[in-house]
C-alpha cells in the first residue's frame, strides 16, 4: 500500500526488515521506534518541519490530562469504524487520537504527519500502527484507494489527495478550532465551516455535523501547555489556574461518487444538502 515518495517514481514499496525498498533500489530505513521518513528534501521548507518537540510533547501532556477525552468520544462516535476499517490519520500528532481509537477498535491504522518528533511519539506509544513522516500537503505516499477512512483533526486539508487514496464508498471526518475552542485565551475564533465545506466540494459532500464542546479547570502548568501547543496569537500570557473551553467542529464528508457506507449507518441528520449542528 505504501508508494516511494520519490518524484517520478511513486513505485510500490517492499518491506524488508529495517527498510522498504521500491522496484528502482528508492531505500528507506525503519527508525529504531518504527516509523519510517518519506518526506523528501524538496517536500519540506524548514530543517525541522511541522510541529516542534516542545509542542508536541506539550499537547501530549493535555492528551493524558483527560482534556481532550469528550473531543475523543464526539469522534469515535461520528466516524463509526469497525475493525475492518483501513484508517488514514493525516497530520496526526502524537498519535493520540489514531492510537487511542485503533486500541479500542481494532482497525487498522495509519498516520502520516510532516514532524519528526511528532511521528516518533507516536511510533513509541502505539505500536500496532503504522507512522509515516511525510508532507500531507503534497503526495500522500499511498497508493489509489488504500482507506475507508480519513481523518483531519486540526490538522490538513488536502482534498485531492484525500480523495485519491480514499475508496469510493469512503468517509472522511475533519474536526476544525470552533470559534469558541480556547476562547478564554484568544478570545472568540473564526466559523470555519462553510469555508472548510467550499475547500472539499469538488471531491465530497457533507452528511453530517456536529459541534462538541467541553472545558477543563487547568492548573498554571496544562495552561502553559496549551500556550506551547497553539499558533494563534494570544491576547494575554496567563501564568493562572484557570476554566478552559475546548471545541471542535466534526464534519463527516463522502466521496462523490460513491455510496458512502459510513453515511448510511451512521445516523446523519443532512437533508437536501442543509445541515444542522447539534
Ligand atoms: C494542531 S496539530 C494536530 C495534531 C493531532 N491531529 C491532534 O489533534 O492531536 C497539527 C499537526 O499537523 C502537522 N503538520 C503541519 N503541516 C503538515 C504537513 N504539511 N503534512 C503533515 N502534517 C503536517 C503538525 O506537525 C502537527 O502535528
Ligand atoms: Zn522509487
Amino acid at each position: 500500500m505504501l508508494l516511494c515518495p520519490v518524484r517520478d517514481c511513486h513505485m510500490a514499496l517492499g518491506r524488508e526488515e529495517r527498510r522498504l525498498l521500491c522496484p528502482r533500489g528508492h531505500s528507506f530505513d525503519v527508525a529504531r521506534s518504527g516509523y519510517i521518513n518519506l518526506l523528501q528534501p524538496q517536500e519540506r521548507r524548514s530543517k525541522h518541519p511541522g510541529d516542534s518537540a516542545a509542542a508536541v510533547a506539550a499537547r501530549r501532556r493535555l492528551h493524558d490530562r483527560g482534556v481532550t477525552e469528550p473531543l475523543l468520544h464526539a469522534i469515535a462516535e461520528m466516524m463509526v469504524a469497525g475493525p475492518r476499517d483501513i484508517v488514514l490519520d493525516a497530520g496526526c500528532g502524537d498519535g493520540f487520537y489514531l492510537g487511542t481509537l485503533a486500541r479500542q477498535t481494532g482497525f487498522d491504522a495509519h498516520g502520516v504527519d510532516i514532524s519528526t518528533p511528532a511521528v516518533d511519539a507516536a511510533a513509541r506509544r502505539y505500536r500496532g500502527c503504522e507512522w509515516i513522516v511525510a508532507n500531507a500537503d503534497r503526495f500522500l505516499p499511498y497508493a489509489d484507494r488504500s482507506f475507508s477512512i480519513v481523518l483531519s483533526i486540526t490538522a490538513r486539508m488536502n482534498a485531492g489527495e484525500f480523495r485519491r487514496v480514499l475508496r469510493d464508498d469512503g468517509g472522511l471526518l475533519v474536526a476544525l478550532p470552533a470559534p469558541e475552542d480556547l476562547v478564554e485565551l484568544c478570545g472568540a475564533g473564526r466559523d470555519r465551516v462553510v469555508r472548510t465545506v467550499e475547500t472539499f466540494a469538488h471531491d465530497f459532500t457533507l452528511v453530517d455535523q456536529r459541534r462538541v464542546a467541553t472545558a477543563a479547570d487547568l492548573d498554571a502548568a496544562a495552561v502553559h501547555d496549551v500556550l506551547l501547543s497553539i499558533y494563534r496569537p494570544m491576547r494575554a500570557q496567563p501564568t493562572e489556574a484557570m476554566r478552559v473551553t475546548f471545541s471542535l467542529d466534526l464534519l463527516l464528508f463522502r466521496a462523490v461518487s460513491g455510496r458512502c457506507r459510513l453515511w448510511i449507518g451512521s445516523r446523519s441528520r443532512v437533508r437536501s444538502g442543509m445541515c444542522r449542528t447539534r
